[in-house]
């Protein structure tokens, strides 16, 4: 109950696991039952797994038999019989990333890409563009679902990045079939790994909730985050939240751009770079080396029908 109870309702919804007995929440969970020892070291090593296979798909290696496949963030895709297509916000072909509220074009895949990700790191180095986003997922996700055993100091770090969600994605002007791809790619990562579909669908409901509207209040995520607004979805298709909060002093930009699109890297105009480091708060502060996962079957198949998994 400790972490429960330290969580603002808010989080809560994340954390708590939809159904029976259990009150554990869905990262403590599912590490049980996938690594037995409920420690930060496997708790870290699953939201690999997870956010790793969301990103680049089902990794033939990486998984002794996943549920099902996944297309991965990172890959073309469909959503809703529509074409979807992340990657130009990631390989730096798009001004699309906020840097000191100048929208930048980031290579976020210049530590290695994908092969790294399917030997379970987040990057071939730890001072890529890549690292730090991806070890931020690692951290971020980690918070939502509850993880119960991330610390400043690590192995597993509470979450270094911006608090924002509207002002990390303020200039990718992002619609809700890339939202929903977004999020169903999560969802599909998650159950591949033998999570339910019961707390897939609690999970994808939260970042539905949260991430999904326009215009958004400000809120607190959880301990440790700031009261600022995650909008996520920010063109004028997007849901808007009820009341409508569009204006709103500091750090939140939960209106985006007014729908305007991101300009390609080669367009002429503002300057372009591919510095990771960033400023003011968008640097990562983790300094834990590279995860090197090592361990081999003697896994628990406790709960919900969870599958074995060997690296
Ligand atoms: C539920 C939806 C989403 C959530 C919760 C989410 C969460 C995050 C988080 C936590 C970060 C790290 C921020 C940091 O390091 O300071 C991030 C960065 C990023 N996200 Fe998302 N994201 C979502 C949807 C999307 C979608 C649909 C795209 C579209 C391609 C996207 C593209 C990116 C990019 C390119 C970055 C790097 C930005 C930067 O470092 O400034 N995200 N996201
Ligand atoms: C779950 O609830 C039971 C009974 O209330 C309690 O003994 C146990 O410590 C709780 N476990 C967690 C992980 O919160
Ligand atoms: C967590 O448990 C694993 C064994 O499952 C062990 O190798 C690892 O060192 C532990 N990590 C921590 C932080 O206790
Ligand atoms: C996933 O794809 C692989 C390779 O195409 C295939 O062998 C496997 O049967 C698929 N698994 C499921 C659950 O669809
Ligand atoms: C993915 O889709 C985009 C947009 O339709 C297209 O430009 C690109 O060539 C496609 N990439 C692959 C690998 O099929
Ligand atoms: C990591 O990958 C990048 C390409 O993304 C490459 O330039 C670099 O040399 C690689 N570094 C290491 C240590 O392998
Ligand atoms: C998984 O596959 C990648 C690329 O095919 C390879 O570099 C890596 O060593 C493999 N990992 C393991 C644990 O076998
Ligand atoms: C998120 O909301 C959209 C729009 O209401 C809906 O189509 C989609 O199914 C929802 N996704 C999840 C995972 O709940
Ligand atoms: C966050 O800010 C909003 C609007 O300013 C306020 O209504 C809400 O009570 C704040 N939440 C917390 C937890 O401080
Ligand atoms: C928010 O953006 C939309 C376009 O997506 C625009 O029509 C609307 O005027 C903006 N609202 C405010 C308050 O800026």
């Amino acid at each position: 109950m400790k972490f429960l109870t330290l969580v603002a309702g808010f989080s809560a919804a994340f954390a708590a696991v939809s159904a029976q007995s259990s009150n554990q929440s869905i990262c403590d969970k599912y590490t049980t039952a996938l690594l037995k020892d409920n420690n930060a070291t496997n708790q870290k090593t699953v939201l690999t797994l997870v956010v790793n296979t969301a990103l680049i798909g089902t990794y033939s290696n990486a998984t002794g038999a996943p549920k099902n496949n996944v297309t991965g963030i990172l890959n073309n895709g469909t959503y809703g019989g529509q074409p979807v297509s992340l990657l130009k916000f990631f390989d730096g072909s798009l001004k699309s990333t906020n840097r000191n509220g100048n929208p930048t074009a980031v290579n976020f895949l210049d530590g290695g890409g994908a092969e790294p990700l399917k030997m379970n790191m987040p990057a071939n180095d730890s001072s890529s563009n890549q690292y730090t986003l991806v070890t931020h997922l690692y951290e971020f996700f980690g918070t939502l679902l509850g993880c119960s055993d991330q610390t400043q100091n690590g192995p597993f770090m509470t979450y270094q990045g911006v608090q924002s969600m509207s002002q990390v994605h303020r200039f990718m002007n992002l619609d809700e079939t890339e939202m929903n791809y977004f999020i169903e790619q999560v969802g599909m990562s998650a159950t591949s790994f033998g999570v339910s579909d019961a707390d897939a669908m609690t999970v994808g409901n939260s970042l539905n909730k949260t991430f999904n509207y326009r215009c958004a209040p400000p809120v607190v995520l959880g301990p440790g985050f700031a009261n600022v607004s995650q909008s996520t979805c920010l063109a004028a298709d997007c849901m808007v939240y009820s009341p409508p909060d569009c204006n709103q002093m500091g750090d939140s930009y939960p209106n985006g751009t007014n729908n305007a699109q991101p300009q390609s890297a080669a367009a002429s105009g503002s300057s372009s770079g591919s510095s990771g480091s960033g400023g003011s708060g968008m640097s990562g502060k983790d300094g834990s080396s590279s995860l090197i996962v090592n361990f081999v079957g003697a896994l628990a198949l406790a709960a919900a029908g969870a599958i074995a998994v060997s690296l």
